[in-house]
């Protein structure tokens, strides 16, 4: 993962930085909450210097945007409380193949639109990118105030290989992740990596946030409540699972690739999300809400071939290089093109949703 992840870069047509409104809608809605958590933790104490960090930002204008909102949240309370500004210290964290690049070379603009809206008795404010995995320990002991996380925790530390029955069977044939099919022996073995990697993931952000520091974060999440009808699927992924199943029937890609792969997603249910919380033991949950942002272009077009192709491009923009990796790059154009399709054929009848996770979190 550590080689192989990233969102495609750059500004251009294929980039996350202009595919990724579903994610600024999420970040949006998740942004009472985050100047809930701000509040409660600026009003516990007021240090001289906040240090902050955003784990997952990728490249484009949602990392920007979150830093914004955080620091208007502080700069309102402290004229509020006639406070003097605190300085900011800002940690951009994503893999090391993360377009930083693009996203320090926003940084001025933005430090200049801080200087000229806020006036000269803001800040200083300092950004820096911190490149490394989050599954384990990024910073030093106690350093942080606050650390926030936007749609990067349903990512796994690695994809589930060797998924095999007794006889030497791939388990989950002729699919990508978990679908209506999917034998529960790999239902056990994604919860069981998700319960890993959130264990080590909570212990490391405790261990890095102050005693009483906050950490807010939002997930693609799965609802348990739901009774599917026998033409939905329950995810996604799984239409992208069937457009990769019919290029394996076209002969375009070799039935073992689709057979061994798993994508190193999982998406928990609440109750799961609650119970890996509550049994790491290091956190108090503060607030836990669920909420559904639907998968419809910006501009609400109800076009189905363009509603197809916006989702097609979104989820390009994530999942490209980890699929380039293990299918092949030549792959890319007609894969996408296929999915595109799907996705308006499936819209037709059912509206295509993300459910939500959102949890905020006190240390100690
Ligand atoms: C869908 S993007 C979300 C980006 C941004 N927070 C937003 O909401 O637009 C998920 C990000 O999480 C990053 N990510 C996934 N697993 C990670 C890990 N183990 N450590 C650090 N970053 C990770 C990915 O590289 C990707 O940039």
């Amino acid at each position: 993962m550590d080689q192989s992840l990233c969102m495609n870069g750059g500004e251009g047509r294929a980039s996350y930085a202009q595919n990724s409104f579903v994610q600024k809608q999420v970040m949006s809605r998740a942004m009472p909450a985050l100047q809930e958590t701000l509040g409660e933790l600026y009003l516990a104490s007021v240090p001289e210097c906040l240090k902050l960090a955003d784990l997952g930002c990728s490249s484009g204008p949602n990392a920007l945007l979150f830093l914004r909102e955080m620091i208007d949240s502080i700069d309102a309370m402290r004229k509020k409380l006639n406070k003097k500004e605190p300085t900011f210290q800002i940690f951009l964290n994503d893999l090391f193949n993360n377009d930083f690049n693009n996203l320090i070379r926003s940084i001025p603009s933005f430090y200049e639109e801080l200087r000229r809206e806020k006036g000269g008795d803001f800040g200083p404010c300092f950004i820096a990118a911190m490149p490394g995995n989050f599954y384990g320990r990024l910073f030093p002991d106690h350093s942080l105030h606050f650390i926030h996380s936007s749609y990067s925790v349903h990512w796994r530390s690695q994809a589930l290989a060797n998924l095999v029955s007794e006889f030497g069977s791939p388990l989950n044939k002729g699919h990508i992740y978990l679908a209506r099919t999917t034998p529960k022996s790999v239902h056990e073995a994604y919860l069981d990596l998700f319960k890993r990697d959130m264990t080590l993931f909570l212990k490391s952000r405790s261990e890095e946030l102050i005693l009483g520091g906050r950490m807010l974060f939002t997930m693609i999440g799965r609802d348990a409540t739901v009774n599917l009808s026998e033409d939905q699927v329950s995810n996604i992924y799984e239409l992208l699972g069937m457009t990769i199943s019919d290029m394996v029937q076209e002969g375009l890609i070799e039935e073992e690739k689709l057979d061994d792969w798993n994508m190193p997603i999982y998406l928990p249910t609440p109750k799961e999300v609650r119970h890996v919380i509550q049994k790491e033991g290091s956190f108090h949950i503060t607030r836990f809400e669920t909420f559904k942002r639907s998968a419809r272009p910006e501009m609400g077009d109800d076009d189905l071939q363009m509603r197809g192709k916006y989702a097609a491009a979104t989820i390009r923009a994530v999942f490209e290089s980890i699929l380039t990796t293990h299918f092949g790059e030549e792959i890319m154009d007609g894969l996408f093109e296929k999915f595109a399709s799907k996705v308006s054929h499936y819209m037709k009848l059912h509206e295509g949703e993300y459910f939500n996770i959102l949890v905020s979190v006190k240390n100690g």
